[in-house]
């Protein structure tokens, strides 16, 4: 998978991250951060659990390259604290959390002996936390990992679940439904043109979401194969990676990085739905998010749209069968309308999803758990 915001702009926003550890897990309200080295093979991780108020944590694990040890508690802690809205918005009765593996250099070749160690580390969580794949782990790795612990997800030969992408892509199609649907619009996808930026695990299968609904398609990657196989599968339009975000289309999709959509880049936008895959679109969600609700730019929050991974990992964890996963997956169309009718009387869309968020966080007891004691 592909790291979900480039770092740098990530860090452009590190207010919080200048706080010390304790300041920001409580600016953020974290329950508990873990450490971990391992000697035998020079390990160092770090699992941060931003609620269990809901159920069992269920976030990622990323493998990355940072520049400082302050840059990897900024990144673990905002992350796992967005798993814990984007659990919430889908209605699943799971917590938010999210683990990161420290590389000691950019592009360190994964090692069994690593994700083993990995492994042994969210074993002590007895399933409070739960990994899967994130940026740099893929289901080979969560195998490895599953060898030394029952509580991951993803794999296909220890572990279950296998990559989400096609439910992402899904889930971010109905999304798409309920911007139409939000904007009066039939729910026909012919005679629309889709632009869709990055064509990985998630895009690519949107594009064929897309073509199949009879959608036109712009693409773009900055992998020429990739895009080739677009134009040849599913009849799409390529333009240069600098030329994507500004194409004449109906929605514009991004799927590759994040941090892809700032306020001076509204203005250049020609799009009047922004509807993608990708995780954190906006530099500044809250200001970005309010930029495109004043151009009349309708925005669909990213946690809501491409929670589809989630809920598949997630319901195959709680033992859902394949009805209940797709139903539950079909209802991202309706909780994307829920929100996009709500921010009416908000700034933004994101507004109106962090605020349906924390309603449903809100509305469900603390659950039954041990007091943990100290001494
Ligand atoms: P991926 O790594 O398979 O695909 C990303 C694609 O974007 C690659 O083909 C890459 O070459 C391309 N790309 C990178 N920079 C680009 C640029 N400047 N212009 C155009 N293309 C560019 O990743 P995947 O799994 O498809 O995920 C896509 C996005 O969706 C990520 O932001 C990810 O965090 C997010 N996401 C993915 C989920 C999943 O189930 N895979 C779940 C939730 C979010």
């Amino acid at each position: 998978m592909s790291f979900n915001l480039s770092l740098a702009q990530a860090i452009r926003k590190m207010d919080t991250c200048e706080m010390n550890t304790f300041g920001q897990m409580l600016a953020r309200g974290h329950e508990r951060v873990c450490f971990h080295t391992d000697d035998q093979t020079g390990l160092r991780a770090i699992i941060a659990i931003h609620s269990t108020k809901l159920g069992s944590a269920l976030g990622g694990t990323r493998r990355w390259h940072y520049a400082t040890e302050e840059e990897a508690i900024y990144d673990v802690l905002r992350l796992s604290e967005g798993m814990t809205w984007k659990a919430a918005c889908a209605d699943l009765p799971m917590g938010g959390a999210k683990s990161v593996i420290l590389l000691p250099a950019p592009n360190t070749p994964r090692t069994e002996a690593e994700a083993r160690a990995m492994g042994r580390f969210v074993d002590t969580f007895a399933g409070d936390y739960i990994a899967a794949e994130d940026v740099g782990v893929d289901t080979r790795f969560i195998d490895w990992m599953a060898e030394e612990t029952p509580h991951v997800m993803g794999g296909e030969r220890v572990s279950t679940g296998g990559d989400p992408s096609p439910f992402t892509a899904r889930g971010t199609f109905n999304g798409m439904k309920a911007c139409l649907q939000h904007r009066g619009q039939a729910i026909d996808f012919s005679g629309l043109t889709v632009a869709v930026q990055g064509l990985g695990h998630v895009g690519m299968d949107l594009c064929r979401i897309l073509h199949t609904a009879g959608a036109s398609l712009i693409v773009s990657d900055i992998v020429e194969r990739r895009v080739s196989e677009a134009v040849d599968n599913f009849s799409a339009t390529a333009v240069s990676p600098d030329a994507i975000l500004q194409s004449k289309c109906d929605i514009l999709a991004p799927c590759a990085l994040g941090g892809v959509i700032g306020t001076e880049d509204v203005p250049r936008l020609h799009a009047s739905i922004v509807c993608g895959a990708a995780n954190n679109i906006l530099v500044d969600p809250e200001r970005d998010a309010a930029a495109l609700s004043k151009a009349d730019i309708l925005y669909a929050p990213d946690f809501v749209v491409n929670a589809g991974g989630l809920i598949w990992l997630a319901g195959l964890w709680l033992g859902w069968d394949r009805t209940e996963l797709d139903r539950r997956n079909d209802l991202i169309e309706e909780t994307t309308l829920e929100v996009l009718d709500s921010s009416s009387t908000l700034e933004s869309t994101h507004a109106a999803a962090i605020a349906m968020a924390h309603r449903r966080f809100a509305e469900v007891p603390p659950g039954e758990k041990e007091t943990l004691h100290a001494g």
